[in-house]
C-alpha cells in the first residue's frame, strides 16, 4: 500500500505501553505562534491515539504559577541572577513532577518553552553567561534535554505587530526594547546551529497549516 502524499503522516503508536515517550519543546520570541502550533500538534497526536501532556514554562505546576507571577508581573527590577534562579526553580519542580513522569508513562510531552528560553532571554540581558544559564537548567532538571525542539523564527518587528494586534497588556519581557528582542532571536538561532540534531528551525511567517506539516514530519520521524 502506498501513502497518499497529500495526507499528513500518521503518528506511529508507542511501541510498548509505558515505554519511553517523547519530549517536544517549542521555542521562539513572543508572538511567533508557538501556542497555535502546539495545539495543532496535540490534536494530531491524539487523533492518532497518542497520550499527550501539553504544558509550559514558566507556570506548568501550581508552584510554577506562583513563580510565573513573580517573573512576569512583578513591578520593578529583579536582579538577573535571581531571575535566572526563579526560572530554574520553576523548571526543576515542573520537570520532576510533570514531565519526567509523563515521559516514563510513554506519553508525548509538548511544552511551550524550556531551557533554550532561559539561555536566549536571560543571556540577552548581557549580564549573565549563556553557559552558566544552561548549566543551571541542566543541574535543575538532572540533565533532561528535549528529543525535538521546534524553533519558530520571526523578525522581532513582525512579532511586535502581532502582539500589538492582540491588544493584551505586555508582560515584563514583552515590554523590553527592540534590540533586546533582536538579541533573543540571535540567541535562539545560535542555539539551533549548535545542536542541529535536536532543533528544527521554521520561518514563522509561513502559513499555519504548512508549519504544522513540518512539525508533524519532524515528530513522526522521531516517534518511528
Ligand atoms: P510565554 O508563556 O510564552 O508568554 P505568553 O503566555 O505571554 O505568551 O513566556 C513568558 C515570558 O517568559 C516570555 O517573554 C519569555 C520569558 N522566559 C524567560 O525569560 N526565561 C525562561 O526560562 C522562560 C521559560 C521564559
Amino acid at each position: 500500500m502506498t501513502e497518499d502524499p497529500t495526507r499528513p503522516p500518521r503518528a506511529p503508536r508507542a511501541a510498548t505501553a509505558g515505554g519511553p515517550g517523547l519530549f517536544v519543546t517549542f521555542e521562539g520570541g513572543d508572538g511567533a505562534g508557538k501556542t497555535t502550533q502546539a495545539a495543532l500538534l496535540e490534536a494530531w497526536l491524539r487523533e492518532n491515539g497518542r497520550e499527550v501532556v501539553r504544558t509550559r514554562e514558566p507556570g506548568g505546576t501550581e508552584v510554577g504559577v506562583l513563580v510565573r507571577d513573580i517573573v512576569l508581573h512583578h513591578r520593578g527590577d529583579i536582579a538577573p541572577r535571581a531571575e535566572a534562579l526563579l526560572y530554574a526553580a520553576d523548571r526543576a519542580h515542573h520537570i520532576e513532577t510533570v514531565v519526567r513522569p509523563a515521559i516514563s508513562r510513554g506519553d508525548v510531552v509538548i511544552q511551550d518553552r524550556y531551557l533554550d528560553s532561559s539561555v536566549a532571554y536571560q543571556g540577552a540581558g548581557r549580564v549573565l553567561d549563556a553557559d552558566d544559564i544552561r548549566d543551571l537548567s541542566l543541574w535543575a532538571t538532572g540533565g533532561l534535554l528535549p528529543d525535538l525542539t521546534v524553533l519558530l523564527d520571526l523578525d522581532p518587528a513582525a512579532a511586535r505587530s502581532r502582539l500589538d494586534a492582540d491588544e493584551k497588556p505586555f508582560d515584563r519581557l514583552e515590554a523590553e526594547k527592540g534590540e533586546f528582542h533582536t538579541r533573543v532571536r540571535d540567541g535562539f538561532l545560535a542555539l539551533a546551529a549548535a545542536e542541529p540534531e535536536r532543533f528544527i528551525v521554521l520561518d514563522a511567517r509561513q502559513p499555519v497549516p504548512e508549519l504544522a506539516d513540518r512539525v508533524r514530519e519532524a515528530v513522526a520521524s522521531r516517534l518511528s
